[in-house]
């Protein structure tokens, strides 16, 4: 099956340039520098239909043409590494096994949108991938492939790579650009948008480690081939990453528009230990749920999306029968809330009080308006957070709440977990969440006073 981002990784010492170039490593960018114009490069991006890779799946070549017409210098390529998505690791297999892959494809987007600076700004806890991706850079570096005129041509870039301190929230495009200024990771309000007003103040392109990682084959190959690689009507391929229970875990470069059923049950070995499927989610922690007779949608944006849930990273979470959804919903929940920021309370107090409500379903001691609870602060979270964590932060909640009604009936109403899961101790958590805790905190979202 034909990849293109994980072609090289088990080439022997496919980190190192030496062997990148043995494989067409830098041809496309000596292409593009030698015999095509940034507009040419653009596109065949724009043939290619990519949709970004980072999660929202917006169009590839049309980000760039806002940069193109962004007034401004320098301009700013910003390489988002920080990949802190639970049940996502495409990025770090990439930075880690060929991280010149995506050096050039940092290369060839800053030729194609007018930049000349470029920050490759990486998650703290990849240690592996950032002394590869460090070491890559130091390569390009020495051969000229990096710096002031690129293989002898007009083209001028400069490369830098920063470490965040291991934040999901810096994954959030303008969070990531506070914290390279040196600011606190806190997300910024749009507009101004990036591609204006960016990076210190400059016209920012921001694209995702993947996105960049597919640039030279599209360069070299043409963009037109790469869309077709897609099935289903799916543009290009995509890096699906499975885990939990199944037979093989790991990373699957396929093309766009695979089913789930076939990426599970074909590739990833099917349902470990010879049990059946329950639920799965398409795109990491924050997508929703999804029963398993929904095993044969196709996993693109657009499907994935009226299926009621996000496609996100590709990120594919498997759940076998023996799983209690409350306890997958637990280990969400308390996700979200340590790593929500804090900056908006909606998201700071939402995520605690979801998180509050689950544990006491956990413990069997919920109230019969738990659900309620539950859907009225997702709700209200998901329209006033003021940034994706925070309207994402409820989907995993509540999407097993509205998939999986009768397994909290179970736990609220007759106090048993079915899948023997869960404590069901009837202790009470020491945090205290009723009515009252859930309209304190809508009331004060919406300004007023609680009489
Ligand atoms: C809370 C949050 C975390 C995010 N984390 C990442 C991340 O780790 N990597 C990433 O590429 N995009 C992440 N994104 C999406 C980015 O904001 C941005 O849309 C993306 O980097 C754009 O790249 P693309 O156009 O190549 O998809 C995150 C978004 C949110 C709301």
């Amino acid at each position: 099956m034909e990849q293109v981002c994980l072609r090289r990784i088990h080439n022997e010492n496919s980190q190192d340039i030496e062997s990148y170039m043995a494989h067409d490593g830098y041809a496309a960018l000596r292409k593009a520098l030698t015999e095509m114009t940034p507009s040419a490069v653009h596109d065949e991006v724009r043939a290619a239909n990519m949709g970004g890779r980072g999660g929202a799946g917006f169009p590839t070549a049309m980000k760039w043409n806002f940069l193109v017409g962004a007034r401004g210098e320098p301009k700013y390529v910003l390489c988002n590494f920080d990949e802190s998505e639970p049940g996502t690791f495409s990025n770090r297999v990439i930075g880690e096994e060929d991280p010149h892959l995506l050096v050039e494809g940092c290369l060839l987007a800053a030729y194609a949108t007018g930049c000349s600076i470029i920050f490759i700004y990486i998650r703290g806890e990849y240690f592996l991938a950032y002394e590869r991706v460090k070491h890559a850079i130091e390569q390009a570096y020495e051969r000229g492939l990096i710096g002031k005129n690129i293989l002898g041509t007009d083209f001028s870039v400069e490369l830098y790579l920063r470490r965040g301190a291991g934040a999901y929230i810096v994954g959030e495009e303008t969070a990531i650009m506070n914290s390279l200024e040196g600011k606190r990771g806190y997300p910024r309000a749009r507009p101004p948008f990036p591609a204006n007003e960016g990076l210190f103040g400059k016209p920012t392109l921001i694209n995702n480690v993947e996105t960049l990682s597919n640039l030279s084959d599209i360069v070299l190959n043409g963009g037109e081939r790469w869309s077709n690689l897609g099935v289903n009507e799916g543009s290009g391929l995509n890096v699906y990453c499975v885990s939990g229970h199944v037979e093989r875990p790991g990373v699957y470069e396929l093309p766009m528009g695979t089913t789930a059923r076939e990426l599970i049950y074909e590739h990833a070995g099917g349902v470990w230990q010879g049990r059946t499927l329950k639920a799965w989610k398409p795109g990491g922690a924050s997508s929703a749920i999804l029963p398993a007779d929904m095993i044969d949608l196709v996993l693109d944006f657009k499907p994935v999306q009226a299926a009621g849930t996000i496609l996100g990273t590709a990120g594919v979470i498997v759940m076998d029968d023996h799983s209690c959804v409350v306890d997958a919903a637990i280990r969400d929940a308390t996700f979200f809330e340590e790593e929500s920021c804090g900056f908006c309370f909606p998201c700071r107090d939402g995520t605690r009080v979801l998180r509050m409500l689950v544990e006491r379903v956990r413990h069997g001691v919920a109230a019969p308006d738990t659900i309620d609870l539950i859907e009225h602060a997702s709700t209200d979270m998901m329209g006033a957070s003021f940034c994706g964590l925070g309207q994402f932060a409820p989907w995993p909640v509540v999407s097993t709440v509205r998939n999986f009604r009768q397994e909290y009936d179970a736990h609220i109403i007759e106090k048993v977990c079915p899948a023997g899961v869960c404590p069901m101790d009837g202790t009470e958590p020491n945090e205290h969440v009723d009515r009252r805790t859930l309209q304190e905190m809508l009331v004060a979202q919406k300004g007023g006073v609680l009489a």
